[in-house]
């Protein structure tokens, strides 16, 4: 094991532990990197201003910084830091946290979603930018098409892909951008959200591109980690056979999704780069140095949570990592959570067999996404 391989191992949380008694902030001598598995170093970490989302001599990743999928990750305000993540989340993030549970119920409740292995795809990666993309005022047919080119496009994310992936991921880029062009000349639009958004980008800057590309993100951000919550949703009520499903209810629903992303998060780690020489919970660190953020570690940590091990759907000041922390928390986490919500209430009103299926991760460095068969 090691703290990579860790995110899709069939159960990486007593690794986890042991690398927290081993020390918050270790050097991991095999990865050439620095591993922080603590609560305590996982929060400093996220809160240091030198500790960058990219590495400063690579801010764009060589393999993909020549096409169209590198000019979009290039401006999302997640591989940024400075005025450049600044100005497209303050115009981002205050429309996101306004989202309407009701709209995205009544977007999730008109989906079909079947109960086999591909319904339960097509709930997990499909439906959530489906529901991303109505909210921006897509319709269903382009909502459909934009989920598969976001399918393409997260290719471009990691480093796994291969270049045949890298070169499906540029097109994808620019038909994502065509159809934002389309959807920002279209006087008829009516949604509220694309509406504030374009409001509060046009107050500090006039740069479409970037307004195109963070919008993009939106799409890109919402993929894997939506699936991986809805996912694992599911992994819980087949781990836990006591939750009979057919007698959960839509407020267990609710408990249920906030104990999962913190007992088994869709994102189990992210990264830093240090920037300039630090000192971060008594280790020094140098400019050049990376940093592997154990976030559902943290999680587990006693000293975030207590009884951390324990999946209790009544938990009280339940405490988590999974959406970040400090500049770069997700803006998305309650459409996210909604969404995630919405779509396993419909699941189980189909009284799906679980008991049936079997399930893989998907090959990932840091997602931790079952595949359904
Ligand atoms: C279960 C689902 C999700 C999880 C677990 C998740 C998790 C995260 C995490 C951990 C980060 C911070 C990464 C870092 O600091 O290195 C992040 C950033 C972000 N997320 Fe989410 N996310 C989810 C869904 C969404 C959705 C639905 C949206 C929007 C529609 C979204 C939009 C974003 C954006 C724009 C950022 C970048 C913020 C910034 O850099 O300032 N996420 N997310």
């Amino acid at each position: 094991m090691d703290p990579i391989i860790a995110a899709i191992h069939a159960d990486p949380y007593p690794y986890y532990a042991q690398l927290r008694a081993e020390g918050g902030l270790v050097f991991h001598q095999g990865l050439k990197l620095w591993v922080a598995s603590s609560a305590q170093a996982v929060a400093a970490v996220l809160a240091h201003p030198d500790c960058h989302v990219r590495p400063s001599h690579e801010p764009v990743p060589q393999a993909i910084a020549q096409g169209m999928a590198g000019k979009v990750f290039g401006q999302l305000m997640r591989m940024n830091e400075g005025e450049r993540q600044r100005c497209p989340r303050a115009a981002i993030e205050p429309g996101l946290a306004l989202i309407d549970v009701n709209e995205v119920n009544a977007l999730v409740g008109a989906r079909l979603i079947t109960p086999g292995p591909d319904g339960l795809y097509a709930a997990m990666f499909r439906g959530p930018v489906c529901v991303v993309a109505a909210l921006l005022g897509f319709s269903p047919a382009q909502g459909r098409a934009i989920s598969e080119l976001t399918a393409d496009f997260v290719a471009c994310l990691s480093p796994l892909s291969d270049q045949a992936q890298l070169d499906t991921a540029h097109v994808a880029a620019e038909q994502l951008k065509g159809y934002f062009i389309e959807l920002l000349d279209d006087p008829n639009n009516r949604s509220a959200l694309l509406a504030g958004i374009r409001q509060r980008f046009a107050v500090t800057s006039t740069d479409s591109e970037s307004l195109i590309a963070n919008l993009i993100g939106l799409f890109s951000q919402t993929y894997e980690a939506t699936a991986g919550l809805i996912g694992n949703a599911l992994l819980a009520l087949i781990r836990n056979p006591q939750l009979d499903s057919a007698q959960v209810d839509d407020v267990i629903v609710d408990d249920l999704i906030a104990e999962v992303q913190r007992f088994d998060p869709s994102v189990q780690n992210t990264r830093r780069f240090v920037a300039a020489p630090c000192e971060i919970d008594g280790v020094s660190l140098n400019a050049g140095d990376v940093i592997l953020v154990l976030l559902a570690s943290a999680n587990r940590d006693p000293q975030l949570n207590d009884d951390p091990d324990g999946f209790l759907l009544d938990r009280p000041n339940r405490r988590s990592f999974t959406f970040g922390a400090g500049r770069h928390q997700c803006p998305g986490q309650v459409l996210a959570i909604s969404i995630a919500s919405a779509t396993l209430r419909k699941i189980l009103t189909l009284k799906p067999a679980l008991d049936r299926l079997t399930w893989r991760y998907r090959p990932s460095l840091n997602g931790r996404i079952p595949l359904f068969a």
